[in-house]
This record gives structure tokens, sequence and C-alpha cells, in this order.
């Protein structure tokens, strides 16, 4: 992700912030529409899983300059993914869930550079995760 990537997704995260709870509601919402067999995999309170959910994400846009921090718990996450029964294919669902959900939360605010660098940033965090998975297997 580029310096400018960076800010664009720290400055809209921001916004979505003070209406977390709600945009991980419609981020559910999206997803299950989208793939309705991927309910059955949250076996825990959804409300709760959201607040992870919006907290992670929260953590790993903090952490996008400390890549050393970064990258490793996002490899763990993604192992622990792997236990969930989460496949690789999902992770495009979810992509598509969580950028429908940031464009409808941030309205106007949702522009072509911002849409871009969600983009960029989800790529990332799923590569990492995937990774974490790959190395799982490997151990
Ligand atoms: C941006 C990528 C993602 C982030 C930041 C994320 C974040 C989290 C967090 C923080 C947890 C709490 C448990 C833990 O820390 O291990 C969790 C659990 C879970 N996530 Fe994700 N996740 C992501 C992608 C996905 C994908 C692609 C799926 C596929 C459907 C998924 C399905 C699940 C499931 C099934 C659980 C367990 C919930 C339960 O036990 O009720 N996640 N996720």
């Amino acid at each position: 992700m580029t310096p400018s990537q960076i800010s664009l997704v720290r400055s809209s995260f921001e916004l979505v912030a003070p209406i977390a709870l709600q945009a991980a509601q419609l981020f559910y919402a999206h997803l299950f529409q989208a793939d309705p067999s991927l309910r059955s995999l949250f076996r825990g309170d959804i409300e709760q899983q959201g607040e992870r959910l919006m907290v992670m994400i929260g953590r790993a846009v903090q952490m996008l300059d400390r890549p050393q921090m970064l990258v490793p718990a996002l490899r763990a996450l993604g192992a622990r993914h792997d236990g969930y029964g989460v496949q690789a294919s999902h992770y495009a669902t979810v992509g598509a869930a969580l950028l429908k959900t940031l464009s409808l939360g941030l309205g106007a605010a949702f522009t072509p550079e911002v849409a871009q660098a969600w983009t960029a940033f989800y790529g990332l965090v799923s590569r990492c995760m995937l990774e974490g998975v790959e190395q799982r297997l490997a151990a």
C-alpha cells in the first residue's frame, strides 16, 4: 500500500468508527445475503463477533506502517480462521461485503481513491491471513 492509501484508509475508518456496531451488522447482513452457507460457521454471538471484527480491522489499520508487527498478527489470525472452517474462497466474499458496507457507511466520502485504498488494504490483510494457513499446513 502507498503512504497515501494508508492515510485514506485511516481517515475513512475514523469516519466509520462512531457507527462501528451498525457497520458490523450491515456487514454480516451483506455477507449472509451473498452466501447464506457462511452463517453456520459463526457459532458465537454475532454482535460480539462484529465488535471483534471492527477492533481487529482498527488494529490492522493502526499497524499498517509497522509491518513487522502486523504481518505475524495477521498470519496468526489466518491460521485461527482455518480452524473456524474458513476456506480461501470465502475471503473474496468477505472482501466484497466489507467494501459494500464501507460504501454505504461512508456515502459521498467513499470516493474511487478510498475504494481503491480499501481494496489494497483487504488484499494485504487476506494475503497475510492465507499465508498463515499455508504456514500452519507446512508446519
Ligand atoms: C479482514 C479479514 C478478517 C478479519 C480482520 C477477521 C477478524 C476476526 C476476529 C478478530 C475473530 C475473533 C476470533 C479470533 O481472533 O481468532 C474472527 C472470528 C471468525 N471469523 Fe473472521 N476475520 C476476517 C476474515 C474472515 C473471513 C474471510 C471469514 C469467512 C467466512 C471469517 C469468519 C470467521 C469465523 C467463522 C469466526 C469464528 C466466529 C465464532 O466462533 O463464532 N473471517 N474473525
